[in-house]
């Protein structure tokens, strides 16, 4: 893995910044020592036009579901990203720290699969995901995604408001947060077997921002089952959010008064918050989030406030001190 450490202010302008880049001085000395990271230039990733996903769909039952009925509320301000980008660009940390992860990714067995709701609920259970499926309402939503990195995309997500599912889990009133957590397998995920990494990837919300109407439980993307690399066969989408937030490949999921500490909270507290809404006159702490470059697009675009929802989640953040809900 080759890395090099930039400060915000050397990225030229086009690039995406890696968040690899962000490990904290100690996690970074620690895994530099072990010889994991050697210096050297950043390889930025080819947007290649590789094939989406090698995944058999003959073997995924949720197939024959697809696609979903779209939901014509949630409209899009720019041409969706083409599908071979949004599957060949990604981040999955559990297969490595380059974008290209997507054959890699092939290898995480998406059946059976099974989500583990537990904590603050009336009665702890395990559920398939065809069995959650077919237990909500699913529907197609065009939504903005946008990256911490400032490149973003408009993928259609196939799935289920996060509130029908907060619904099913029977929350206790004392619940405050919902933590959700990814599978830790490092025989899977080569990138688990980087120690220095907080594994299982961790990522938490508030009951009212579960429950709020954007909040999207993933299950597919354009029109079909979503591919490994996106998250599959569960993962957020929570599309005022930066997109660390959007936790891919879910396996547990707790009801809690804690609020929990992310995966990237963890790493780098100063740079990443539990809130990180978008706001483009918040800079990260080493680089602009005025702007933003859509994938397959040679041109930035300003970046809106709450990534252009705010009509529908601005409320939740009334009176709440701004120096924490934008990073
Ligand atoms: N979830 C897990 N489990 N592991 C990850 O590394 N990366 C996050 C998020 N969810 C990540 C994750 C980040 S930083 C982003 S920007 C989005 O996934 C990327 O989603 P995409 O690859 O579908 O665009």
């Amino acid at each position: 893995m080759l890395i090099k450490r930039k400060r915000g202010w050397e990225l030229p302008e086009n690039a995406a910044t890696p968040e690899h880049l962000f490990l904290s001085r100690r996690r970074f000395a620690q895994a530099f020592a072990a010889g994991a990271i050697a210096a050297g230039p950043i390889l930025l990733p080819a947007l290649a036009a590789t094939p989406a996903s090698a995944q058999d769909k003959a073997a995924d039952p949720s197939a024959k579901l697809y696609p979903f009925k779209q939901n014509m509320r949630y409209r899009l301000d720019r041409p969706i990203t083409g599908e071979e980008l949004a599957t060949t660009y990604n981040n999955f940390y559990e297969f490595g720290s380059q974008k290209n992860i997507h054959k890699e990714a092939q290898k995480l067995p998406l059946r059976p699969w099974t989500i583990k709701v537990d904590g603050m609920v009336e009665k702890p259970v395990e559920i398939g995901i065809d069995d959650l499926m077919a237990k909500m309402p699913l529907e197609e939503r065009l939504y903005r995604h946008r990256c911490v990195e400032a490149w973003s995309m408009a993928v259609p997500w196939g799935g289920f408001a996060m509130s029908e599912f907060v619904k099913l889990c029977q929350p206790l009133s004392q619940a405050k947060y919902v933590r959700m957590e990814t599978f830790k397998d490092p025989k899977v995920a080569p990138g688990q077997h980087q120690t220095w990494y907080p594994w299982p990837y961790v990522e938490g919300v508030t009951i009212e921002e579960a429950n709020n109407e954007l909040a999207f439980m993933v299950t597919g993307a354009y029109g079909k089952p979503a591919p490994a690399q996106n998250g599959a066969p569960l993962r957020l989408a929570l599309p005022w959010k930066y997109g660390f937030k959007h936790i891919k490949s879910i396996t547990r999921v707790t009801f809690t008064d804690k609020q929990p500490k992310s995966f990237w909270e963890e790493i780098q507290g100063r740079e990443y918050g539990f809130w990180a809404n978008v706001n483009p006159k918040v800079p990260h702490p080493r680089w602009s989030q005025a702007t933003e470059m859509p994938l397959g697009s040679k041109e930035r675009v300003p970046t809106l406030l709450y990534n252009g929802y705010g009509e529908f989640v601005a409320d939740l953040y009334k009176g709440m001190d701004e120096k924490v809900l934008f990073m």
